[in-house]
C-alpha cells in the first residue's frame, strides 16, 4: 500500500485545497494529511487564520479524499511523521517548489500544481471586516501597541487620544487621527484599546460599552471585583467584546504550557510559584509608586503571576494571604501572596523597586514545569520528570513586544462574534480584580 502525506492550514476551505487533496490521494492508496495547529500558525507568524483547528479539521476530512488527519504541532515534525507512518510520498502545492527536498533522504518528494487564482489570504482579504481601533493613553504601553496594529490585517488604527496632546502627537505622524476628547475617539472607532492609569479604566471602559464599542483594556482591567462583573454583564448584554489586555494570557507559547499542563503531562497541580520584578530609574516610576494613581507592585503587576495559578487552580481559592513592604507613601514595593486551595497552594512574588528571579514553576505529582525569567514573555520551557531522560525542553518564538497576539485575538473574537476568550476568561479576570480588592481592604493582609 501506497502511503501519501501532506500538509496545510486549509483556512476557509476552497478550491485549491480540495484539487490538491485530490492530486495528492490519486499518487497513492492512503493519504493523511497534517493540519497545522491554532499554536503552531500563530508560532510561525500566521495570525490571521479565521477557521479554529477543529473547523479546519472537519473541513478537510468532508473533502472524501482523506484517510487519516493528524495534527502539525511543531517543526521539524514532517520528518518525525514520515518515518512513524511509514510514508511513500510527501506531496505539497508547487508554491513550494524545492522547500522539501531535504525530506527525499526520507521518501519520494512531490510538488502538486497550484490552482492559479484562490487562496485562504485572497478570501480573507474578500471577507474582510476591517476593525477600527482606537487608542486611550498614549504613554509607553501605547506606543509599543501601536506598531503591533500593522501585525494583524483585521485591525485598522482609527484614532487615538490623551488628555495631554503632546503625548499623542508623540506616538503618531498623522495628526488626523487625535482626537480632541475621549468621547470623540468612541464616536470614530469599532473598537476602543484603553491605555491609561489603571483609575481610569471602569469609566472609560463603561463609557465605551454603553456606546457599543467593543474593549480590550490594559491590566488590570479594575481593582474591584464588583466593577469588574458589571463591565462583563454589560458587556455580554450588549453583544460586545471585552477583553482584560494581559499580554501574557495571549501568547502561544503560554498557552500551550497551560495545554500540556491540563492534559496532565505533570499529573495533578499542587503547587505554582509565579514572581516578576522590576527595577527602574526613580523617574520612570512616577506613576508606577504613586498612591494616588493605585500605584504598587500588586496593582501594576500583579495580575501577570496570578494568571498561571487562576488558570491552573482555578478561582475558587479557600483563602489568600498577602504579605507587603510598602514605602514611605504607603505603596507596596514587594508583595507576596499564599493562595491556598483545597488540595493545592500557590504563592507569587512581585517587587517593584525590589528585583527577584522572575520565573515561574508549577509542580505536580508527576513532575513539573520550569519556566525561566521573563516567564511572563514565555518562549522556553521545560518539563522535568524524577527521571530525567524524559525532560522535554519546548521552544517558541516571541515576537517583541508580543502584543500582536492579543490584538489578534481582540479582533478574532470580534470578527467571529465570539463574546468571550478562553484565554482570560470574564470568571478570571474577576477573580483577578477581587484579589485587587481584598488587598485594598487589607483582609488577611500583612506588613512586612
Ligand atoms: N494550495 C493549492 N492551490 C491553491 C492554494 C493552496 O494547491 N490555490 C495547496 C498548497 O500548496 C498546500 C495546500 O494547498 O499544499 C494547503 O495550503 P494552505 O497554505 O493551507 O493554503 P493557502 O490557500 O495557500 O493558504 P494561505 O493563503 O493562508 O497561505
Amino acid at each position: 500500500m501506497k502511503r501519501v502525506i501532506t500538509y496545510g492550514t486549509y483556512d476557509l476551505l476552497h478550491e485549491g485545497h480540495i484539487n490538491l487533496l485530490r492530486r495528492a490521494k490519486a499518487l497513492g492508496d492512503y493519504l493523511i494529511v497534517g493540519v497545522t495547529n491554532d499554536s503552531f500558525d500563530r508560532e510561525r507568524g500566521k495570525l490571521n487564520v479565521r477557521n479554529n483547528v477543529l473547523e479546519r479539521v472537519e473541513a478537510v476530512k468532508a473533502t472524501g479524499f482523506v484517510d487519516q488527519v493528524i495534527i502539525e504541532d511543531y517543526m521539524g515534525q514532517k520528518i518525525d511523521d514520515i518515518l512513524k507512518y511509514d510514508v511513500d510520498i510527501f506531496a505539497i502545492g508547487s508554491d513550494w517548489e524545492g522547500k522539501f527536498d531535504y525530506l527525499k533522504e526520507y521518501c519520494e518528494v512531490v510538488y502538486l500544481p497550484r490552482t492559479e487564482g484562490v487562496s485562504s489570504t485572497m478570501l480573507r482579504a474578500e471577507s474582510e471586516t476591517i476593525v477600527n481601533i482606537g487608542v486611550v493613553g498614549c504613554g509607553r504601553i501605547a506606543q509599543r501597541f501601536i506598531p503591533e496594529t500593522t501585525k494583524v490585517d483585521a485591525v485598522r488604527l482609527a484614532a487615538v487620544y490623551d488628555t495631554s496632546r503632546k503625548a499623542a502627537e508623540a506616538i503618531v505622524e498623522d495628526e488626523s487621527l487625535i482626537c480632541e476628547s475621549f468621547e470623540e475617539l468612541v464616536e470614530r472607532v469599532d473598537a476602543v484599546y484603553i491605555a491609561t492609569p489603571h483609575l481610569a479604566h471602569y469609566d472609560q471602559t463603561k463609557y465605551a460599552l454603553m456606546h457599543n464599542r467593543h474593549v480590550l483594556c490594559e491590566t488590570p482591567l479594575v481593582l474591584r471585583g464588583d466593577q469588574a462583573q458589571e463591565l462583563y454583564e454589560l458587556a455580554r448584554e450588549k453583544s460586545l467584546v471585552l477583553l482584560e489586555a494581559n499580554k501574557t494570557a495571549y501568547c502561544p507559547a503560554f498557552n500551550h504550557l497551560i495545554t500540556l499542563i491540563k492534559s496532565g503531562l505533570i499529573g495533578d497541580v499542587v503547587g505554582i510559584d509565579a514572581s516578576e520584578s522590576k527595577l527602574w530609574g526613580d523617574e520612570n516610576l512616577k506613576r508606577e509608586l504613586n498612591p494616588n494613581e493605585a500605584g504598587g507592585s500588586l496593582y501594576e503587576m500583579g495580575s501577570y503571576p496570578l494568571l498561571p495559578i487562576l488558570k491552573l487552580l482555578g478561582t475558587n481559592h479557600e483563602d489568600i494571604n498577602i504579605y507587603s513592604r510598602r514605602n514611605g507613601n504607603g505603596v507596596d514595593v514587594y508583595t507576596r501572596g499564599i493562595v491556598r486551595y483545597h488540595n493545592a497552594i500557590a504563592s507569587f512574588q512581585l517587587g517593584l523597586g525590589v528585583k527577584t528571579e522572575g520565573n515561574l514553576i508549577i509542580s505536580g505529582t508527576q513532575g513539573y514545569a520550569y519556566v525561566p525569567s521573563p516567564w511572563w514573555k514565555t518562549d522556553y520551557f521545560e518539563l522535568r520528570y524524577e527521571d530525567q531522560n524524559r525532560n522535554k525542553k519546548y521552544f517558541y518564538k516571541w515576537d517583541e513586544p508580543g502584543l500582536r497576539y492579543e490584538i489578534q485575538e481582540f479582533v478574532s473574537c470580534i470578527i467571529n462574534r465570539r463574546y468571550t476568550s478562553a484565554r482570560l476568561t470574564p470568571r478570571e479576570s474577576i477573580a483577578m480584580a477581587r484579589i485587587m480588592e481584598q488587598y485594598t481592604n487589607k483582609i488577611n493582609y500583612f506588613d512586612i
